[in-house]
């Protein structure tokens, strides 16, 4: 049997699809590629490095920045900037977009990326990663940050790398979605995992529960059905997962599906939702749709939504196709008032998560 293609040969087969390329595709992804193995070895030394402190800085989201956040923005952008494919970059840890220096030749195409996710998971040692989308730039003109306001469906490509047990990057150039593994001895990332698939039903899903009490109706609604298991609506026993890391849940997902929420609460009515939409919520939702999944916000299709600002956050549902869909018609169904929430009266004596027992 022929050994598995690395990532440099499976984009070398893909390019000889486009016989007109120019390589800057594939040379930006490379690129990429090499920062999330920089990024795999600094998160990989953990407490062994002074990286494993807080530094004494909050980012652009007001929220506070891990020193390994800031190696890592500095290591996608000093990996990507020079490589001629890129116009400009924007990343969570940057409040404005970083344009390729004048001195270097403008590339044809937009990196937005959240370099570290889930960074506030790095003490406890659970699985992070890098997302990223990439984007075609308009030509003929400077880069601006409105240039990155395109909807989902104008990705060229989309990944993340997951650095867990095994380090991984996980990529869709809109041809499915495929799977490579990081072997530290040769340096590659090896075709693991080709064509992934999210099964269409799911008895598992993902929501930070200690919210509850802010979420809407629909997401109570559905929660409380796959809850009440067996002897619910759903006659089915579900199982719960949270890791708060959107990147080790969608690389769950991707393997054996289930759904993921961060839905619209009312938390914090000045924020639509908690993730973010260019650089979390689109890269994530192309990845899921190429896996044959769906992602919505609850009342449109994720990679349909317009953009207004670089860092806007989004609601998120994405995963198993039949289960978002399901969550998709309950909004609609309690937008128009014809939702019949699943109310028995032994459930309710038995919920967690109700805020009223009455
Ligand atoms: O956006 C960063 C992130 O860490 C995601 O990776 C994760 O899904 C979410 O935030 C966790 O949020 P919470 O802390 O509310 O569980």
């Amino acid at each position: 049997m022929p050994s598995p293609p690395t990532l440099t040969k499976f984009l070398i087969r893909e390019r000889r699809r486009y016989p007109n390329s120019t390589g800057d595709f594939n040379s930006l992804l490379l690129d990429v590629a090499a920062a999330c193995k920089l990024i795999a070895t600094a998160v990989a030394r953990g407490p062994l490095d002074a990286h494993a402190e807080f530094a004494a800085a909050t980012n652009v989201q007001g929220e506070r920045q891990h020193r390994l956040d800031a190696i890592a923005n500095e290591a996608m952008l000093a990996s990507c900037e020079g490589g001629g494919s890129l116009a400009a970059m924007a990343s969570e840890e940057m409040d404005d977009i970083c344009c390729v220096p004048s001195s270097r030749s403008k590339g044809r195409y937009l990196l937005a990326f959240d370099p570290l996710d889930g960074s506030s998971n790095i003490d406890v040692n659970v699985s992070v990663g890098t997302i990223f989308s990439v984007l075609r730039a308009a030509q003929g003109k400077a880069a601006t940050g409105a240039d990155f306001l395109q909807p989902g469906t104008r990705q060229v490509a989309a990944g993340y790398a997951i650095y867990g047990p095994a380090s991984m990057l996980v990529l869709t150039i809109g041809r499915g979605v495929q799977g490579f593994t990081f072997e530290r001895a040769s340096g590659e990332f090896i075709l693991t995992h080709p064509a992934l698939c999210i099964p269409p039903d799911a008895s598992e899903f993902a929501i930070n529960a200690s919210n509850s009490r802010f979420w809407e109706p629909p997401v109570q609604r559905y929660v409380d059905e796959c809850l009440a298991g067996r002897t619910g609506p759903r006659g089915a026993d579900f199982n719960m997962r949270w890791i708060a890391s959107m990147v080790a849940e969608v690389h769950r997902i991707l393997i054996r599906g289930g759904v993921f929420m961060y839905p619209k609460d009312t938390k914090d009515t000045q924020k639509a939702g908690r993730l973010r939409l260019l650089y979390e919520a689109n890269p994530m939702a192309m990845l899921v749709e190429q896996a044959q999944g769906a992602a919505s916000t609850g009342r449109q299709r994720l990679l349909d939504v317009q953009p207004s600002s670089l860092h806007e956050r989004v609601p998120v549902i994405l995963g198993s196709r039949n289960e978002v869909e399901r969550i998709a018609r309950y909004h609609g169904e309690f937008d128009s008032g014809a939702d019949k929430p699943f109310d028995s009266p032994l459930f309710r004596a038995r919920t967690l998560f109700r805020q009223s027992m009455s």
